[in-house]
């Protein structure tokens, strides 16, 4: 299907998707959501896709929600959804997804980010949540998924000053997974994305739902959690051929990937 603010590509198992609002940093409006949402969600039921990489320019990889589209909404519109619709899909998704950001991931583009697996930043990213200065909060999960990811502290002096926040600093707060430099921050997404989607795609998709589970619940909970999904592991012929294939000194050969 045709898009206009999104770009899609696959290769092998991995599919890209690159936002591509140049005019406006990448600006997160309705058009663009709707596009991202069922490219991503059509990639998830797709089991020839493992892994998903999100992407933005050298500049952006977003800039927020679009601030001119939703100036005149009201409380009906943004309850309802506004425009911005159907991310309780996006989130429920099985296949990992990994943000690649360069430049500006602000408001929305910093929740966007949020919302993946792995973070992997260019030293050029800078984060923030501006939204304090627009007379607004955070929309998309940043007053939520922010304290979780860099404690209290940090993201309250974030999100209440609007402050942004370079590679270097995020990276050791704890909201990227990794830096690295911005003319190999695609290459390394990649990387990132084919050695995942080399691995067993039930295993992958219980772990990655372990992962949330444990952003999501209290630790006994996690745990009960976590001793069903490995003990159900056992039951997937992928557990016997790659416990069988160390056991061989050879690479496995999983069914499912
Ligand atoms: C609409 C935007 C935009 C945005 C940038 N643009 N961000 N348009 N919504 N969020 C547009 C600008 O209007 C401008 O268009 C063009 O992109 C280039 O931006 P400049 O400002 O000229 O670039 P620069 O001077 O380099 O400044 C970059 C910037 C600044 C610091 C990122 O653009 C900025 O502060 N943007 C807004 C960031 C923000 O507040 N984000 C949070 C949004 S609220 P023209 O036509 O003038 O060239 C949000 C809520 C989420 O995200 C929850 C939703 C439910």
């Amino acid at each position: 299907t045709e898009t206009t603010c999104i770009q899609t590509e696959t290769r092998g198992r991995v599919a890209t998707i690159t936002l591509h609002r140049p005019e406006a940093l990448n600006a997160l409006n309705s058009v663009l959501v709707r596009e991202l949402i069922d490219a991503a969600l059509a990639f998830d039921a797709d089991p020839g896709i493992g892994a998903i990489v999100i992407t933005g320019s050298a500049k952006a990889f977003a800039a927020g929600a679009d601030i001119k589209e939703m100036a005149e909404l009201g409380y009906s519109d943004m309850y309802l959804g506004g425009p911005f619709p159907g991310w309780a899909g996006f989130e429920r998704m099985r296949t990992p997804v990994i943000a690649a950001v360069a430049g500006f991931a602000l408001g929305g583009g910093c929740e966007l980010a949020m919302m993946c697996d792995i973070i992997l930043a260019a030293d050029t990213a800078k984060f923030g949540q501006p939204e304090i200065n627009l007379g607004i909060l955070p929309g998309f999960g940043g007053s939520q998924r922010l304290p979780r990811a860099i404690g209290k502290y940090k993201a309250a002096e974030m999100v209440l000053t609007g402050r942004m926040m370079g590679a270097e600093e995020a990276e050791r707060s704890g909201l990227v997974s990794r830096v690295v430099p911005a003319d190999s921050l695609l290459d390394e997404a990649h990387a990132v994305a084919e050695t995942i989607a080399s691995k067993s795609l039930p295993a992958v998709y219980a772990a990655k739902e372990a992962l949330q589970v444990a952003q999501e619940s209290p630790l006994s909970e996690g745990l009960r959690f976590e001793r069903q999904a490995f003990a159900a592991a056992f039951a997937t012929e992928d557990q016997k051929e790659g416990m069988r294939a160390f056991a061989e000194k050879r690479d496995p050969e999983f069914t499912h990937r």
